[in-house]
């Protein structure tokens, strides 16, 4: 996401082609209703209406691989998800003011895929609810409000995170005490360290103290960093000697996706003081959540009360209990590994491709001109030129000439080989 405007990579152009009679009706009537702000996927958007495994399909019958999708991370409308869902809904759905087991049974559970440092969690709706009270918190600890950001970071909706979410464009501003690093997307951790050393300095001049280094793990919306694993930790210890914490945004690798274990965060050897996650906790369902180290929210929650109606209700805490038994029954976290290499491997091997740069089941490509230039245009004919195959995936970085390849992590081998042979016509032809 990117622009002045605040469109984004990847939107869609009212106008720029001829679409069927029934989807220019239903685009027409959702701006009338939705109104102006809202963003739809692809030059011929998706009109989906069911969703099965890694599968999406459309209301002319047509069906999508999904490649592009880490909400529905274990499969779309996984039936052991959606059972959970709806027994747990038939059965009771209140929230976290009244003593029930199961949101402390699940609390116990994720927790221990955590380091022990990390010993509470507190629940919310939404990785941008996550992230504002992880902020909120690291505030009161530190007695401080400088953060530190990369250039196209994506944290989230609410006001405070929107100011620190540079990909939303330039007509979005963003708050006064946050500073942009360049991303460390060649995994240079010393030049990354020095980068945040000098913006903990910017602050310093503006008269403003370090609060926390938050990034996206795997910074997604900058174009995917990747390797070499431990790259993140000189810049971690710069902001920690500056007084600042470091909040991992699990939001996008959290929950397997980069098949090295649960979290991304453990690819760099590091305990944050604050952990936030999201999309892929409850499969679709809202639920997301800060999970912390207890010294970090002691004197916050003396001083404030925390409630969030819908924040770790009972049916969110099934789905998301659903969600672990899914990821550990299916082996997922080694299928997000294994199937993940060779889909990198498949990648590399492809001429008309830039560099691949992947963990997991979570993959960027770059597309660039015979001269080495970023070719966002060409990155744009691929992504709609798959979508035309009926391959979803999109595009990330500052100038969108990356490939953003997501797939659940359910996708297999045979995906990978249907996915690569949709994309050699593609590249025939872009
Ligand atoms: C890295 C990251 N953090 C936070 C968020 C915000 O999550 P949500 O849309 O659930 O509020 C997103 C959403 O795309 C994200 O990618």
């Amino acid at each position: 996401m990117t622009s002045a405007d605040g469109s984004m990579v990847n939107a869609f152009v009212p106008g720029a082609v001829d679409l069927p009679v029934e989807d220019q009706a239903l685009i027409d009537r959702r701006r009338a209703v939705l109104g102006p702000a809202y963003r739809l996927f692809y030059q011929r958007p998706l009109h989906l209406v069911r969703g099965e495994d890694v599968w999406l399909y459309a209301a002319d019958g047509s069906r999508y691989l999904d490649a592009y999708n880490n909400v529905a991370s274990v499969g779309h409308c996984h039936p052991q998800v959606v059972d959970a869902m709806a027994a747990q809904a038939a059965t009771l759905c209140t929230h976290t003011r009244y003593l029930t087991d199961p949101v402390v049974d699940y609390a116990e559970r994720l927790l221990a895929t955590l380091p022990a440092a990390l010993g509470h969690v507190m629940f919310t709706c939404s990785g941008s609810e996550a992230n504002d009270l992880a902020l909120r918190i690291a505030g009161d600890f530190t007695g401080a409000d400088g953060v530190v950001i990369t250039a196209n970071a994506y944290h989230g909706t609410t006001h405070l995170i929107a100011g620190l979410s540079p990909s939303l464009g330039r007509g979005v501003a963003l708050n006064a005490t946050a500073r942009v690093v360049p991303p460390p997307l060649h995994g240079d951790g010393a030049r990354f360290a020095a980068d945040v050393a000098h913006a903990i300095g910017e602050l310093s001049n503006a008269g403003i103290r370090p609060c926390a280094l938050l990034v996206d793990t795997i910074f997604t919306s900058d174009g995917v960093a990747a390797d070499p694993a431990g790259y993140l930790a000189p810049a971690v210890e710069v902001m920690r000697s500056a007084g600042g914490l470091f909040i991992a945004d699990e939001v996008q690798p959290g929950f397997g996706r980069t098949g090295a274990g649960m979290w991304c965060f453990a690819r760099h050897g590091l305990v944050p003081d604050l952990v936030t996650m999201g999309k892929p906790m409850g499969n679709g369902y809202p639920v997301a959540a800060v999970a912390l180290q207890p010294r970090v929210v002691a004197g916050f929650g003396a001083r404030a009360r925390y409630f969030n109606t819908f924040g770790g209700n009972s049916v969110a805490i099934a789905a998301a209990s659903a969600v672990l038994d899914v990821i550990e029954g299916q082996g997922l976290i080694r299928n997000a590994a294994e199937v993940g290499q060779a889909f990198a491997a498949a990648l590399r091997g492809t001429t008309g491709l830039g560099p691949v740069r992947a963990a997991g089941l979570m993959i960027g490509v770059d597309v660039l001109t015979d001269a080495g230039a970023a070719d966002a245009d060409r990155a744009n004919r691929i992504v709609n030129g798959l979508r035309d195959h009926g391959v979803l995936i999109s595009a990330s970085g500052r100038t969108g000439h990356t490939l953003k390849i997501r797939p659940p992590l359910t996708f297999s081998l045979e995906h990978v080989d249907l996915f690569m042979d949709r994309l050699q016509q593609v590249l025939r032809g872009a």
